[in-house]
């Protein structure tokens, strides 16, 4: 198991706790570790108008790249239900633009990490930068 994993769990749960999901009563917390050794966590923020709600994963990275990193290394998704909360396809997507196929992507409950998959094994054959010409220069 990676040595991060501790702390990068301790933020995901503190971010579960602040969650802002009346809706669902589904509380998600996350923490994204870049290769700058930077830790951001996230939690899901829902909304009233439903479909405007936010995932914990897209929270994280959403505070990575406020900071002015990109590159992320390794996920801790943590939940307090008794299942597996595994990445929806959105996040998925999300981290990928990110990370790479060989990044672990912890699934964690209260009592610590449940299962480990890769970004590669969660989204095969993903749509990612490298699929798209590169960009013209700007004008
Ligand atoms: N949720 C996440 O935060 N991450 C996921 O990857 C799956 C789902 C949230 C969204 C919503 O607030 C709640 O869990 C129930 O779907």
């Amino acid at each position: 198991m990676s040595p991060h994993v501790p702390e990068m769990l301790e933020l995901a749960r503190r971010a579960l706790a602040n969650a802002h999901a009346p809706y669902s009563r589904f509380r998600v917390g996350a923490c994204v570790r870049t290769r700058t050794g930077r830790l951001y966590a996230g939690a899901n923020v829902e909304n009233a108008a439903y479909p405007v709600g936010q995932c914990a994963e897209a929270s994280a990275l959403g505070a990575m790249v406020a900071a002015g990193d990109r590159d992320v290394a390794e996920v801790v998704v943590v939940t307090e239900r008794a299942g597996l909360c595994p990445p929806c396809g959105r996040c998925r997507q999300q981290l990928a633009e990110f990370a790479r196929p060989d990044t672990p992507v912890h699934l964690a409950g209260p009592e610590g990490v449940r299962v480990t998959a890769t970004l590669g094994e969660l989204l095969p054959l993903a749509f990612g930068p490298d699929t798209l010409p590169p960009a013209p220069p700007r004008p």
